[in-house]
């Protein structure tokens, strides 16, 4: 683990104000996560909310979450750190709680949309075991997105392909990423 300047606390329950600040650090964000501000009846229905909370200030400098699926294999995202905060390990720390909720839940598998070009959010993931599985298009025209997806099982024998070809229903599977 990096030096941490501040002391953090990791909840995994929050209270609706939490949430709240936890949305607003998901839309400053604007173009990281996504171009427009986040369906916050989706966040806050999310199966699980992981927060990274400065002990000091009480503020809100961390989120991530398992997305609202009951299913075995579920999504991970929202992940934002304060820029303020980053390269202190947060980051990292959000997805290791992250797992352990999934092990602890007895999911399969969870796995990643990460924009092609996000090299710190690929790097936890790398580091974290996740593996690449494909790579996925998404908007049209001048709004067009490119994703990879990595995933993590927690079982032997998970049948990968099975799983995934039912999940990101809403992107286009692409053969790879082209060169912009
Ligand atoms: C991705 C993100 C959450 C990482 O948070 P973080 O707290 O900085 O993460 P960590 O400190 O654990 O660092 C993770 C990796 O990011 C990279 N990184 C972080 N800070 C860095 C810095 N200042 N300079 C260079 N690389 C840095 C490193 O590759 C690091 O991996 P390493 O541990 O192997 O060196 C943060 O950059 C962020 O909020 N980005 C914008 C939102 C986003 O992209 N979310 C992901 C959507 S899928």
């Amino acid at each position: 683990m990096k030096k941490q300047t501040c002391r953090i606390n990791y909840i995994t329950s929050a209270n609706a104000q939490q949430l709240e600040e936890a949305a607003d650090l998901l839309d400053e964000g604007k173009g990281e996560i996504t171009p427009l501000p986040i369906d916050r009846v989706r966040f806050r229905r999310s199966r699980k909310h992981f927060l990274a909370i400065d002990e000091s200030s009480h503020k809100v400098v961390g989120v991530a979450v398992l997305k609202d699926d009951q299913d075995d294999a579920v999504e991970i995202g929202y992940l934002r750190v304060e820029p303020a905060y980053r390269g202190q390990g947060i980051g990292t720390e959000l997805m290791r709680i992250q797992i352990m909720e999934a092990r602890r839940l007895k999911l399969k598998l969870i796995y990643a949309n990460v924009k092609h070009d996000n090299q710190n959010s690929i790097a936890i993931l790398k580091n974290m075991g996740f593996q690449h599985w494909a790579s996925y298009t998404s908007g049209k025209g001048r709004g067009t997105l490119y994703w990879l997806c990595f995933y993590l099982i927690f079982v032997p024998d998970v049948n990968v392909k099975a799983i995934m070809s039912k999940k990101n229903t809403n992107l286009t599977l692409i053969d790879s990423i082209p060169k912009l």
